[in-house]
C-alpha cells in the first residue's frame, strides 16, 4: 500500500493514499476540513484555558487520529485523549501515527462511539462527534457521558437534510422541519442546536453555545454544558420556530414549544412556511470567540488567515436576531439592482436600528430593522446613484 504524509498545526501523520475522499477510503482523511480542525485546536484551546485542571478529550471518530492527536500536541494541558474508530486499518495507522508524533497521553480504542461513550461516563471534559454524516444516533450518548462545565463539538455533514433540500430526513433524525430558503443555512444550524439541547435536557443538562459556524458542506456547534433541571427548563424556552413568508420575505421568531402562530403573513396575508422546532436563543458567544480570537496567534495553524476572517465575522454577529436578509434576494422581488452592501447597512443604522453582517452570506444583513424600512433604503440609494 503507498502512503501519504499530511503536515497540519503541529504534526504529521500518515495515512494510506486514496483516490478520492469518500467515505470508501482506506482510511478517512479529508483535507478540506483542515479549517475545521485549526478551529478547533482553537476552541479547545480556549476551553481549556478556561478549565480549573487539565482536560480528558475523547475523539470519537478518529478516522486517521488527525484531530485527538493534534488536540494532545497543540493543546497544553491535556491529560488524556482517546482516539476511537471502528475502522481496524484507521486504528493501526492512528498508533503509528501517535508514536511518530512522540506522544505519550495518547490512547487509541475500537469500538462503536455510542458503546465508547455509555461505558465512560464522567470521563471526559470533551467530546468531539465528528462522523459521516448525521451527529443525530450519538449526541444522546455524549449527554449522558459528559459532565457539567465539559465541552461538547459537534460536525453534521447532512447539511442537504438540515437546510432543507430533503425535508423528510431531517424530520426523521432531528424531529424537526427545515426550510429551504436565503437563510436555510443558519436554520439548519438552529435545528441542530434544539436537537442537542432536547436530547441534553433528558438528563437535565442544558447547553450554551460558544461557537457555531456553518462552512462548505458542514455544520459545526461547539457548547458548554450545564446541569440542573430548572436552569434546563428555562433554556428549553428558547426552543421555538421560524415563520417566513415567501411571499414578502417577512419573517417572524415563535418562541416556545406550542406557540401560537397565525396562519398568514400579517405583512401581505400570504400562508406562512413555518421551521422547527428549533433553537431560536444564542448560538455564538462573543467572549468566547473573542477569547479564540486571541489565542489564534499563538496557534501553528496552516489556516490561520481564514480562521481569523470567520472567528471575526462570528463575534460581530454574535448579538445579532436569528435570520437574516439577502440584499439580492430583496433586490430580486424589488426588481432593482442590489446597492452596496455596506451603504445599505450605515442607512439602516441612521435610521437607529443595529445591522450586523454574517458569516452565513456574504450578501446577509441581520437586523430589526423592518423589511418595509429596508426596502424604501434600498430603492433610495439606487434612486440617487442614478
Ligand atoms: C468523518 S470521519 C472522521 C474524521 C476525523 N475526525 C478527522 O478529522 O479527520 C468518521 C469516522 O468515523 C468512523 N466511524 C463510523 N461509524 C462509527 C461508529 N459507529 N463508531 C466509531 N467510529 C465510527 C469511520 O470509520 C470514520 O473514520
Ligand atoms: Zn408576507
Amino acid at each position: 500500500m503507498d502512503y501519504l504524509f499530511i503536515d497540519e498545526g503541529q504534526v504529521r501523520i500518515k495515512i494510506p493514499q486514496y483516490e478520492k475522499v469518500s467515505s470508501k477510503a482506506p482510511v478517512f482523511y479529508n483535507p478540506t476540513m483542515e479549517l475545521n480542525r485549526d478551529l478547533s485546536v482553537a476552541a479547545l484551546s480556549v476551553h481549556r484555558q478556561r478549565s480549573e485542571k487539565d482536560i480528558a478529550i475523547c475523539d470519537a471518530f478518529g478516522g486517521s487520529g488527525i484531530r485527538g492527536i493534534r488536540y494532545s500536541k497543540e493543546i497544553k494541558g491535556v491529560s488524556r485523549a482517546v482516539v476511537n474508530d471502528l475502522n481496524p486499518m484507521a486504528v493501526e495507522i492512528t498508533h503509528e501515527n501517535i508514536e511518530n508524533n512522540g506522544l505519550t497521553n495518547v490512547n487509541v480504542c475500537r469500538k462503536d462511539a455510542n458503546l465508547l461513550l455509555r461505558t465512560c461516563k464522567g470521563k471526559f471534559d470533551v467530546v468531539d462527534i465528528d462522523p459521516f454524516g448525521t451527529p443525530a444516533p450519538y449526541v444522546e450518548s455524549a449527554a449522558s457521558s459528559l459532565k457539567a462545565k465539559g465541552l461538547i463539538c459537534v460536525t453534521a455533514t447532512d447539511t442537504s437534510a438540515l437546510c432543507g433540500t430533503y425535508k423528510k430526513p431531517c424530520i426523521r433524525k432531528y424531529g424537526s422541519k427545515p426550510l429551504r430558503n436565503e437563510y436555510c443555512h443558519e436554520t439548519g444550524i438552529r435545528i441542530l442546536a434544539g436537537f442537542l439541547c432536547r436530547t441534553f435536557s433528558k438528563y437535565k443538562k442544558f447547553l450554551k453555545f460558544q461557537f457555531s459556524h456553518s462552512t462548505e458542506h458542514y455544520m459545526r456547534l461547539y457548547a458548554l454544558v450545564g446541569k440542573g433541571a430548572e436552569n434546563t427548563d428555562k433554556s428549553l424556552q428558547n426552543l421555538g420556530y421560524i415563520a417566513y413568508c415567501p411571499k414578502c420575505l417577512n419573517r417572524h421568531v415563535f418562541k416556545g414549544l406550542t406557540p401560537l402562530i397565525p396562519v398568514k403573513c400579517q405583512e401581505c396575508g400570504e400562508l406562512w412556511n413555518i421551521s422547527g422546532p428549533l433553537w431560536t436563543g444564542k448560538i455564538q458567544d462573543s467572549d468566547f470567540i473573542l477569547s479564540m480570537i486571541n489565542t489564534v496567534p499563538d496557534l501553528n495553524l496552516n489556516t490561520k488567515k481564514n480562521v481569523l476572517k470567520l472567528l471575526k465575522k462570528c463575534h460581530e454577529e454574535s448579538d445579532a436576531p436569528p435570520t437574516f436578509y439577502d440584499l439580492h434576494v430583496i433586490c430580486k422581488k424589488l426588481k432593482t439592482s442590489a446597492p452596496p452592501l455596506d451603504s445599505t447597512i450605515n442607512l439602516i443604522k441612521n435610521e437607529g436600528y443595529p445591522v450586523y453582517k454574517t458569516h452565513f452570506n456574504h450578501n446577509g444583513i441581520k437586523t430589526d430593522a423592518p423589511l418595509p424600512l429596508i426596502e424604501e433604503i434600498i430603492l433610495k440609494i439606487n434612486k440617487d446613484s442614478q
